[in-house]
């Protein structure tokens, strides 16, 4: 596939695996407890990165710099680009947080608006299409699914191609130092059952076909508002400069 040779390939041993954690939450809580059994199960030797909402950048103000002079251009680049940075660095992506109003966390969905910068309608990097992401979160009883969604719905667009996920509904245990031994348990199969899942993926060399099929779309789209510019935008410039379309 066009991607797979354009994309480094590096995932060829778990011990020498990077992992980014984004944490949606400070609270040591039922996340922190689950996202602490998942890790558990790596090796030591993985390299584990975390940011926390303290790290992550205040809501977007909708300067669109990013867009169109560059993302380290951003007000909040101090806070944007080494959070982006371990992501690109990491082979595994993990975004543990809470259900709140049904949905991700203000926290998550902060760090995702300052990410659309790269989605493959603007300018993504190949290095993620071949990453996988891990989302774990968890409700006093709701389900998880439309919060998971919108980490997911980010993560495709930038072209993650596997992206795993694991929520829990508390059934109202929602204190750590509270929790029966049911749902402790609960929790803690639920990671073992994650972990082994995704240490037993085989490395990934390709783009999946959800993504692709976006890309294919987004490079006509590409093609076409270059055909209107009197200069190559800094989008349609990164998609020349990748060799996924070519100047007039
Ligand atoms: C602001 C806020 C909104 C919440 N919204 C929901 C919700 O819509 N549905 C739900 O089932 N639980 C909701 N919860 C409960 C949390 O998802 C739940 O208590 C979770 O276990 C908290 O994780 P933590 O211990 O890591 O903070 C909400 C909690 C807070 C603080």
């Amino acid at each position: 596939m066009l991607i797979a040779e354009q994309v480094e390939y590096r995932w060829g041993e778990f011990s020498i695996m990077k992992i980014c954690v984004i944490n949606g939450t400070p609270f040591k809580g039922v996340t922190h407890l689950m996202k602490e059994e998942f890790l558990k199960h790596f090796s030591e030797d993985n390299e584990v990165t975390q940011f926390y909402p303290k790290d992550i950048p205040p809501f977007c103000v909708g300067c669109k710099t990013c867009f169109l002079h560059g993302e380290e251009k951003c007000p909040h680049a101090s806070r944007t680009v080494p959070i982006w940075s371990a992501i690109m660095d990491a082979d595994l992506l993990v975004f543990a947080y809470p259900v709140y109003a049904l949905r991700a966390p203000a926290s998550i969905k902060s760090l995702l608006d300052h990410m659309c910068v790269h989605w493959l309608v603007h300018r993504p990097e190949p290095e993620i299409f071949t990453k996988t992401a891990v989302i774990i979160t968890n409700s006093v009883g709701a389900p998880n699914g439309s919060a998971q969604k919108d980490v997911k719905t980010s993560l495709s667009w930038m072209g993650v191609s596997r992206i795993c996920s694991c929520g829990a509904g508390m059934m109202g245990d929602i204190f750590v130092d509270e929790m029966t031994k049911k749902h402790r348990k609960m929790l803690e199969s639920k990671m073992v059952k994650l972990a082994g899942k995704v240490k037993s993926l085989k490395p990934y060399k390709h783009m999946s076909l959800k993504p692709y099929i976006l890309f294919i779309f987004t490079k006509i789209q590409h093609k076409m508002v270059l055909k209107s510019e009197a200069q190559p935008s800094l989008d349609n410039k990164h998609y020349i400069d990748h060799g996924w379309i070519k100047n007039r």
